[in-house]
């Protein structure tokens, strides 16, 4: 049985080459803001506008512990997931997390044409939006350094590196 989450920051291109990665090895795939907005029938915008950040992070963790029970799966968590609650733990037990390391300045050009549908990101201008990633990034860093794979992604356009190393196959 096999079940792989994915973890990064917002722009690090978990939804991209998760499904790129479950297609090639044969999985499922999920990502879990998809999950939630299909369970709620709301987009994860909307959640954040009912019930702020922390309902949002309560939806998630009860997401998160319904997805982790999903089998032969690639999961693709939210930015924020590995950092709340003990979610990192849940995740290194019930499966294989793979952290995809960017760097500020490659999430900085990625993210600045999608805040749109980032509620955390909205209204920033260019200059907050850098400083916002470089300080989420040494908040974040702690959780997401706790996955059993890290893998530089900052040009990472293949699966096959993680493929390789993280499903021998
Ligand atoms: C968030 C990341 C988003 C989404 C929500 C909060 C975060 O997911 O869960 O907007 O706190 O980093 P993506 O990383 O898939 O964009």
């Amino acid at each position: 049985m096999i079940r792989i989450f994915l973890l990064g920051y917002m722009g690090s291109g978990k939804t991209t080459l998760g499904k790129a990665f479950a297609r090639e090895v044969g999985l499922s795939f999920i990502d879990l803001d998809w999950y939630i907005e299909e369970r709620y029938h709301k987009t994860v915008r909307e959640i954040f506008i009912e019930r702020g950040e922390n309902g949002f992070r309560e939806v998630e963790r009860q997401m998160l512990l319904e997805v982790a029970e999903f089998e032969n799966v690639v999961i693709s968590t939210g930015g924020g997931a590995p950092c709340f609650f003990d979610n990192m733990e849940v995740m290194n037990q019930k499966g294989d997390t793979v952290f995809l390391n960017v760097s500020p300045g490659v999430l900085f050009h990625r993210l600045k044409v999608a805040t749109h549908n980032r509620p955390i990101l909205q209204g920033k201008t260019n200059e907050e939006l850098k400083s916002f990633i470089v300080e989420a990034l040494e908040k974040r860093k702690p959780f997401y350094t706790q996955a059993k794979y890290i893998f530089n992604a900052d040009q990472l356009e293949n699966i096959y590196q993680i493929k390789s190393s993280v499903i021998a196959l």
